[in-house]
This record gives structure tokens, C-alpha cells and sequence, in this order.
């Protein structure tokens, strides 16, 4: 065996008996981070170049900080992003949302669509929307101001990248229950990742002591930034506009209910993740707005 698969090794094992989910994964991707290869590419680092700062990173990642702090890298469907202490990481889960906001933004017949995404962190949501909808015009919101340097980062590197995203992502500082005034029932699509955990519940150390509080917490039934999502969609919303809201897994039922008929919502929706478990809310607003 080389140097390196025997370092890996070891370190697996070290992160496995840490608590680490993955930790053969973790070992290898931070392997190939500080080799500067694909995890695929691993074999050709040749054991010369074994450098030891693989065990000083193995060590941050067996106290439990996030291997995407770590890297400085989180994937999210085509994009790499930055990331850090102050911004959210964005999950995997998230990705099946965002894939159905695409989904549809591809199928509405507007030539330009006007998307909203409410608590943007890090942009994942919006410049994947930005990304795959060339023609999406995208107003991502985020109160956290140690959050906006990473979004702007993120925003720039993917300008760079893709230079048709350029000044089609702006993004606004401030609480999304007051945001937009003046875009007011002209938003084709409102799509929202935002804090639900219920206070009080448990959570791993990678989430509760590195992801910025303000990212997870939703009040007793953690449904309370939900419900202002649900309010600020009727708001922003134009006639057959469309709304997704991301929930926690046990949500699925309480979070249906937020968008009922009765306040004017249709063909509101369960929507699962990949792994089977109901993880986001859609709904349309079709126009005629009662008064609630
Ligand atoms: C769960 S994170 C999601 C971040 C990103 N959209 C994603 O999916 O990776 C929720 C984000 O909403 C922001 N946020 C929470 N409440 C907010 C509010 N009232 N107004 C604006 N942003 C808010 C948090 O700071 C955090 O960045």
C-alpha cells in the first residue's frame, strides 16, 4: 500500500471513532483538497508529496468542524462554492428544491422570470437558479451580515465563471418579512430554504456549533420563519406565481397547512427529497387574494 492510502487509512479511522458520518470520504476528499486532485485522482499523488498538514485538517475534522469549512468548498448541483465560519453550508436536500424551482422556471411561459429566494446564505438556491435559467432575473435576501461577504463572494465567482449570470443576481441585506416592497405581485417564483429546527432540538456538532444560529432556529415548532415565508410569497407573488419552501423532515404535514386554500393558496403540495422523506412545500397563488 502507499504512503498516502495507509494515511488514509488511519485517518478513517481516527475520524470514525471521532463520530464522523463519512469518514472515509471525508479523509479522502480532504486528501485531495490539499493534493489539488479529483478524490478519483488520489492513486497518481506520488508518495513523495505526502504532506502533513493532511493530519492537521484530519484533526479539525475529528473535532467535529464541517469538512466544507475545512475544504473552503461546498458543492451544490454545477456550482462550487465558498464557504466559511458566518455562512451556512448548503445540504444536498436542498438541491432537489432548487431542481424543482428549475423545472419549472424552464416551463413558464415569461421571458424573463423574476425569482425571490428569501434567506439566501451562501446563494446556493439563487445562482443555481441563475446558473440553469440564463433568462431568471434573481433577488436573493439575507438579514445575516456575516453571511453576505460569503454571498457576494459567491455571486462574483460564478459572474467570473459564467459571465451571463453577471447583474442578474442582486442581493439585498435585511429581513425577508419586509423585503421587495417594490416588487410587489410581480415575482413569478418565491423559493425559500429557511430556519426550521425547533428550538431546543438536538443537533451534530458540525451543524449546531459551526452553521450561524440564525440559519437554523424556528421558534417552539420551528415553523415561525415559514410562516412569514408563506406571507411575504402572498405579497411578492403575481397571478399564477409560485411558491417552494423547504421544511424538516417531520414538518411535511404542519407545513401543507401553512399554505391553505383558505387563504387563498392552490394546488398546494408535498414534495419528497432523495431520500424518500418529505422535505418542501409548493404552492401557487392565483390572484384572487381574499382578505387574511
Ligand atoms: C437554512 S439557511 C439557508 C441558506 C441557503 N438558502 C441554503 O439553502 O443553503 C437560512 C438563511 O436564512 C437567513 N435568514 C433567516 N431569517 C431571515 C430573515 N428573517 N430575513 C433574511 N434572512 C434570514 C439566515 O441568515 C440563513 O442564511
Amino acid at each position: 500500500m502507499s504512503l498516502l492510502l495507509d494515511e488514509i487509512a488511519l485517518a478513517t479511522a481516527r475520524l470514525a471513532e471521532a463520530g464522523v458520518e463519512s469518514p472515509r470520504a471525508d479523509a479522502e476528499l480532504i486528501a485531495a483538497q490539499i493534493h489539488n486532485v479529483k478524490r478519483s485522482g488520489l492513486h497518481l499523488v506520488p508518495d513523495a508529496e505526502f504532506d502533513a498538514t493532511f493530519w492537521v485538517d484530519i484533526s479539525r475534522r475529528a473535532n467535529r468542524e464541517p469538512l466544507q469549512h475545512i475544504t473552503g468548498r461546498a458543492y451544490f448541483r454545477y456550482l462550487e462554492l465558498d464557504v466559511g465560519p458566518g455562512v451556512f453550508v448548503p445540504r444536498p436536500e436542498t438541491e432537489v428544491m432548487t431542481g424543482w424551482a428549475i423545472d419549472r422556471l424552464h416551463h413558464m411561459d415569461v421571458s424573463s422570470p423574476v425569482v425571490v429566494d428569501l434567506g439566501t446564505g451562501s446563494g446556493a438556491i439563487a445562482l443555481a437558479i441563475a446558473q440553469e435559467v440564463p433568462r431568471a432575473r434573481v433577488h436573493a435576501v439575507e438579514a445575516d451580515p456575516l453571511a453576505r461577504p460569503w454571498t457576494e463572494r459567491n455571486i462574483e465567482r460564478l459572474a467570473a465563471a459564467a459571465p451571463y449570470t453577471k447583474g442578474r443576481v442582486t442581493l439585498h441585506g435585511g429581513d425577508f418579512a419586509d423585503c421587495l416592497h417594490e416588487l410587489d405581485g410581480q415575482v413569478d417564483l418565491v423559493v425559500s430554504n429557511p430556519p426550521y429546527i425547533p428550538l431546543g432540538a438536538g443537533v451534530p456538532p458540525e451543524v449546531g456549533e459551526y452553521d450561524p444560529p440564525a440559519a437554523l432556529w424556528g421558534g417552539a415548532d420551528g415553523l415561525d420563519a415559514i410562516r412569514v415565508v408563506e406571507r411575504v410569497a402572498r405579497r411578492l407573488l403575481r397571478p399564477g406565481g409560485l411558491v417552494a419552501v423547504e421544511h424538516g423532515a417531520p414538518q411535511g404535514a404542519a407545513v401543507y397547512w401553512v399554505f391553505p386554500e383558505e387563504a387563498g393558496w392552490r394546488d398546494t403540495r408535498n414534495h419528497k427529497d432523495l431520500t424518500r422523506r418529505d422535505r418542501f412545500v409548493t404552492a401557487t397563488w392565483p390572484g384572487d387574494r381574499p382578505d387574511v
